[in-house]
């Protein structure tokens, strides 16, 4: 198997090419897509242009192009709009296209380039290899992340999976490279979400926290960690419009509570999309995600209720307030026997949950769950069960009072004002711009600003580590 992996990397270098066949490589896509056709064609109508726009009166009456300029830009004195004729407006629009054909190459040439610079793959040629993208698509399966197909040049998907390079060319690129595969002969996909900041945090295990049981949020604006102890804070709310970086952070909370030790049960009814990148690979016993009301049901119904009953007796037992307290007295030697392990319950998109369901067996499960989401927010605190919730609206016709106020700490990414209000009783989420993902505010005072991480589950679960 690895010969063959081998074999068909020594093949691909050989076929690999130098900086000029890259351009000719180039040139030929230029003509590749329908969009080039269409600009190409656009580009042919371009002989109409004079009879277009000697329509114009800013330019009849003008001496030179300067003053022409100046004259069309004065809207009112020159009404630009009535004077465009029909044709005019179809001369502009083809110019246009072909400005947007000529610069393609240049455009997929810089891309390329962040890829060179990276020295995928070294095949002995002075520019290395250049991988050069081809098109854009967008994944069916999730529509938020994109597809950038490119001609590999030799360059295999395995040769990103080295160092940091898939982190280095996200920070180049501006965009979360999630993963890069082959593709058909002599092709890869790069698969990456679109993201226009540069304030992009990576995460790495070193920042682990050993306490008991803080989790870092993120940084906040005077470069200080942002940090959640979930003894303090048993239960939290995140919320945002779409695409503020609720899951990443609701994912970046469940990495580290397992890298801890703790057990983790996430539902997500998005049907998993967001967990598959191998949190299936996980040890089963302390990662469980659900993907269906009824199992959901079933472990709110059965497993955790016996599993809190336990503990309370425990306690009891003990005459412990908290399972801190029991877990500390163990630590001293007063008490012998196993700690009570943490367990983060977390909703991804909880409105899934909150919102009435039209199938009357499914509503009927979904009101039981509340209730036992209640119980979790407001009686579970003392047996180490914390509860995180994500949701876009934390409305109250959304989540239940209860497990609103329950959440004593409140996160809220882009949003606007009265979602921010609703979400943290404040307005300052509005201030977060469509380019600041990651980015989120809280209900506190202080430093309530912080940017979240951004991580590979790959580079930072050990169970996936060892299977690659
Ligand atoms: N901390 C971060 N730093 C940089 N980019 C981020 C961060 N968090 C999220 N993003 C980017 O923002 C985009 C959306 O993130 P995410 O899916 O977490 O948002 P969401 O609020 O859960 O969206 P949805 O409502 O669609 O579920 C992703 O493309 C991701 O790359
Ligand atoms: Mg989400």
């Amino acid at each position: 198997m690895n010969k063959n992996v081998n074999q068909v990397t020594e093949e691909k270098v050989k076929k690999a090419t130098t900086w000029k066949q890259d351009v000719e490589i180039a040139v030929k896509q230029f003509l590749y897509p329908w969009k080039d056709i269409t600009a190409l064609l656009g580009a042919l109508s371009i002989p109409y242009i004079n009879k277009g726009f000697a329509n114009l009166s800013a330019i009849q009456s003008a001496n030179n192009i300067y003053e022409s300029t100046l004259k069309m830009l004065q809207l009112e004195n020159t009404p630009i709009l009535k004077d465009l004729s029909a044709n005019g407006i179809l001369t502009g629009i083809s110019y246009f296209l072909l400005l947007y054909g000529l610069s393609k190459p240049y455009m997929l040439n810089n891309r390329a380039k962040d890829c060179r610079d990276l020295k995928i793959t070294d095949n002995h040629t002075e520019s290395g290899n250049t991988i050069i993208p081809i098109r854009k698509v967008k994944s069916f399966k999730n529509p938020s992340v994109r597809k950038l197909i490119c001609y590999s040049n030799g360059v295999l998907a395995k040769d990103f999976e080295e160092d940091d390079k898939l982190e280095r060319l996200s920070k180049k690129w501006g965009k979360f490279v999630i993963d890069v595969e082959d593709y058909k002969s002599n092709k890869l996909i790069i698969n990456y979400k679109k993201h226009k900041s540069n304030k992009m945090l990576f995460w790495k295990n070193d920042y682990l926290l050993k306490d008991d049981f803080k989790i870092i949020l993120g940084i906040n604006d005077k470069g200080e960690k942002k940090i959640l102890d979930f003894n303090i804070i048993p239960h939290i709310t995140i919320s945002s419009a779409s695409g503020g970086g609720k899951t990443t952070l609701f994912k970046s909370i469940f990495m580290q509570s397992y890298l801890k030790g703790a057990k983790i049960i996430i539902a997500d009814f998005k049907g998993g999309l967001d967990f598959n990148k191998g949190w299936d690979r996980l040890d089963k016993e302390r990662c469980k995600i659900i993907t269906d009301v009824k199992t959901l049901w079933d472990y709110v119904s059965y497993d955790l209720p016996d599993i809190a009953n336990e503990r309370k007796a425990l306690l009891n037992h003990y005459n412990c307030e908290s399972a801190k307290e029991y877990n500390e007295k163990i630590d001293k030697g007063e008490i012998v026997g196993e700690k009570i392990q943490r367990i983060v319950i977390g909703l991804d998109e909880a409105a899934q949950v909150f919102i009435k369901s039209k199938n009357k067996d499914e509503e009927e499960k979904l009101q039981q769950i509340r209730g036992k989401i209640e119980t979790i927010s407001s009686l579970y605190r003392a047996i180490n069960i914390n509860l995180v919730i994500s949701t876009q609206v934390p409305s109250s016709s959304v989540l239940t009072e209860a497990v609103r106020h329950n959440s004593v700490l409140r996160i809220c990414g882009r949003a606007n004002k009265i979602l921010s209000q609703v979400a943290i009783e404040k307005d300052i989420a509005s201030t977060i711009s469509a380019n600041d993902r990651g980015r989120f505010a809280t209900n506190e005072d202080k430093d309530c600003f912080f940017q979240g991480y951004l991580f590979y589950e790959k580079d930072v679960f050990p169970e996936l580590k060892e299977n690659k």
